[in-house]
């Protein structure tokens, strides 16, 4: 079985609601049949909207940015899973650099907000990726290693299987400077034999393992064609119509 193609668009914290609408129309109703899923990660505010606005539009579906590790309860101006469920979603971003960064969520917190979202039924779609000074260090591989292994190894195969990885260097997010197709390819390869040597080479093939970080309509294909580069996690370029579809129609 071939390995599912997936374009994430990561709005982050742009587009009002008009703004969003506006997009999600222009989106679904240039880009026909999709080759790849095409996860649309608004903000949370605009999920139920989207949602609607993508009802009947092939090939689409919604995901959100982030999600609380507890189920309900006082954690004011938190969003839990059983929530985003209720929305629709599908997909749900973690471990964003972003939110590591800025918001201070560790490896061991990762593990819970995993969990608690596949409880849902949902999928996450788990980020990693090292600092420029780590990428200079020449210890990339083995920075990537160790966050995909203290967040998602303590899952059965059985909820591992849901699992989409974004491998997003955080030199490459936001910087215009990509990652070469054959540094995105090291890294998807030494991710894939990391979740085989786990998991098992079964478990590794099937598991979609994306690129982020500066992808746009001129270098996604050339990306998208390494062979464990499996499609892309898209921020800025995906606020722009024209830009993200083009990124769409890389596979
Ligand atoms: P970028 O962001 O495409 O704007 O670099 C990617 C991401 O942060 O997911």
């Amino acid at each position: 079985m071939s390995r599912q193609k997936i374009a994430a668009g990561n709005w982050k914290m742009n587009l009002t609601l008009e703004e969003g609408r506006l997009l999600v129309e222009a989106l679904t109703q240039s880009a026909g049949t999709p080759k790849a899923e095409v996860v649309l990660c608004p903000p949370f505010m605009h999920l139920t909207m989207v949602k609607s606005l993508l009802a009947g539009a092939d090939g689409f579906s919604l995901g959100a940015q982030n999600c609380h590790q507890e189920l309900k309860g006082a954690f004011t101006g938190e969003v839990s899973a059983p929530m985003l469920k209720s929305a629709g979603v599908e997909y749900v971003i973690l471990g964003h650099s972003e939110r590591r960064e800025y918001f201070g969520e560790t490896d061991a917190l990762l593990a819970k907000k995993v969990d608690r979202v596949l409880e849902e039924g949902l999928r996450p779609i788990f980020c990693c990726g090292e600092p420029l000074p780590i990428r200079e260090e020449g210890t990339h591989v083995a920075h990537v290693r160790a966050q995909i292994s203290a967040s998602l190894f303590h899952l059965s195969p059985d909820l591992f299987s849901r699992i989409v990885i974004a491998y997003e260097p955080i030199w490459a997010i936001g910087t215009g400077r990509t990652a070469s197709p054959e540094q995105a390819q090291e890294m998807h390869s030494a991710i894939r034999s990391l979740l085989a040597e786990h998991f098992g080479a079964e478990m590794a093939g099937q598991t979609p393992i994306l690129y982020g970080g500066s992808v746009n309509a001129g270098n996604a294909a050339s990306l998208f064609s390494q062979p464990d580069v499996d499609g892309g996690l898209v921020g800025g370029a995906s606020l722009k119509t024209e830009e993200f579809l083009q990124i769409v129609r890389s596979f």
